[in-house]
């Protein structure tokens, strides 16, 4: 049988791990949420889960496919009579967010070439409309936003069809340092505009939001936490598989413990400095303009960089790069999910591992998903789901959250069920059908310890399930509209 090639080194792995973690979720995600939600007592809330549930279940998802050796699917088939099923769900999720997530890409890319144009007075600037204007007419625009699209899926394909340590590991090596880099440059100047500090005290400052008439009312704490929830499992990759198949490529002699709380850690800081570099320049430059989601990212930050001057649209290119960066590093790992899965099938039957077959068909599929998103401009063209299925507003004339566009469907599905169901069935599988311990010789390996080994065991069992049915019941009733908790 073909030899199954991993991360060459550790810090190759850690940078593939950051790097799938960090990304969309991290920019235009986590700074709206903290500051929507309670500032600083959601920060502190979303560390309080980060550790009971995001740090449990990362080492638990590593530890299952170090283990085994093999992708989502295959270590739960290897592992589990129960779950066996359970990483097909994780393959599901996968393919959904790729749908998604390679459409918003492709408008990432979009706009470094905006800004390229924008720079050079060049007619594929914004050519004198307003940023709105510019991403209205992307929306509607389908051909453009299909060839962005399918243009970002291409690259994602390229990286995983070099492999894990030839294609992903060099990628992120690199594009990891440099977003970092990037991303300090952006803060530096976000957070010395004048009249930042009201974007720190949005973010920061528990209540200011409310008081300062940036959003209506304070949410409950259930929704704080459901919020805060699913966040972390989004932002950290969790509940999908991609931390299983990232885990099975990782030597044997590495610590587990500590890498996962690395990655945790590391995801954590870059969405709180993804804040600095966002909020501040949203409050000093375009305090009217849309705070969270892809209009943050599209027509907020565009005016901010159209109000600096030509030094603005360097800092665009910086900028929108940087999230390219963050984007790629993330969907590679999707796109590795399946891949993975079928390379190891592959392996196994003696056909050595076929990924540039598989890694092709894995994002054609995808890329046919982006193309709906793409097609559907987040709901501008009439194809949304609620136009489909001929959904009617109801009293107030609103529609049901995940009805508006395929992005949101595409996300309330993969984001708000999937993931968290995916991470409270790993919890119920390695704290009640596995045991603990099989987590525990894992990260035992070659001498290391595992220090939190009491605490790992008493979460997985009973804390971790218990917080994840929270959160999923949380998110279900805000995607819903079910009014449980309101
Ligand atoms: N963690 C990524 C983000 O924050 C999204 C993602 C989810 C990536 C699941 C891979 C797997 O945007």
């Amino acid at each position: 049988m073909e030899e199954r090639k991993g991360f060459g080194t550790n810090f190759g792995f850690l940078m593939a791990a950051i790097g799938s973690a960090v990304g969309l979720g991290n920019i235009w995600g986590f700074p709206n949420k903290m500051g929507a939600s309670g500032g600083f007592t959601f920060l502190i809330i979303y560390l309080v889960l980060a550790a009971l549930c995001g740090f449990v279940v990362m080492v638990g998802e590593l530890a299952l496919g170090r283990k085994t050796g093999k992708g989502a699917v295959g270590a739960y088939q290897v592992l589990s009579k129960r779950f066996k099923w359970l990483g097909w769900l994780g393959i599901l999720s996968a393919f959904l967010i790729l749908g998604f997530y390679c459409a918003l890409g492709g408008y990432c890319i979009k706009y470094v070439v905006l800004n390229v144009g924008n720079l050079f007075g060049a007619g594929f600037g914004n050519n004198g409309l307003a940023s709105g204007d510019v991403f209205g007419n992307l929306l509607t625009n389908q051909l453009e936003s299909v060839i962005y699209g399918l243009i970002f899926v291409l690259i994602t394909l390229l990286i995983v069809m070099g492999g894990i340590g030839g294609g992903i590991e060099k990628f992120c090596s690199i594009g990891m340092p440099c977003l970092f880099f990037m991303l300090v440059i952006v803060i530096v100047r976000a957070c010395t505009l004048p009249g930042a500090a009201d974007g720190l005290k949005y973010m920061f400052v528990p209540g200011w939001a409310v008081e300062h008439g940036v959003i209506a009312k304070a949410p409950s704490f259930i929704n704080v936490l459901s919020t805060a929830g699913g966040q972390m499992f989004f932002s950290l990759s969790l509940g999908m598989g991609a931390m299983v198949t990232y885990g099975s490529y990782l030597d044997k002699k590495q610590n587990l413990e500590k890498n996962a709380l690395i990655i945790v850690v590391c995801d954590t800081i870059i969405a709180l400095m993804a804040g600095l570099a966002v909020m501040p320049a949203r409050f000093a430059l375009d305090p009217e303009g849309p705070i969270g989601g892809p209009k943050l990212l599209f027509i907020t930050m565009q005016n901010v960089f159209n109000t600096m001057g030509t030094v603005g649209y360097v800092f665009g290119i910086i900028f929108y790069l940087l999230v390219v960066l963050a984007a790629i590093s993330s969907s590679i790992s999707l796109l590795e999910v399946v891949v993975a899965h079928f390379c190891d099938k592959a392996r196994q039957k003696g056909k050595g591992d076929k990924r540039k077959v598989y890694a092709v068909i894995a994002g054609l599929a995808s890329g046919l998903l982006c193309v709906l998103v793409c097609l559907d401009g987040l709901g501008a063209n009439g194809i949304s789901p609620f136009n489909i299925l001929g959904i009617q507003p109801d009293a107030n004339g609103n529609l049901p959250g995940w009805s508006d566009c395929w992005l949101d469907f595409l996300d309330c599905v993969s984001e708000g069920i999937m993931m968290p169901l995916g991470a409270l069935l790993m919890c119920l599988c390695i704290g009640w059908e596995l045991g603990p311990k099989a987590v525990d010789d894992e990260c035992c390996l070659e001498g290391n310890a595992f220090k939190s080994k009491t605490f790992f065991n008493i979460c997985v069992k009973f804390i971790t399930p218990l917080l994840m049915l929270f959160i999923l019941a949380g998110q279900l009733d805000g995607f819903f509209g079910l009014g449980w908790f309101s």
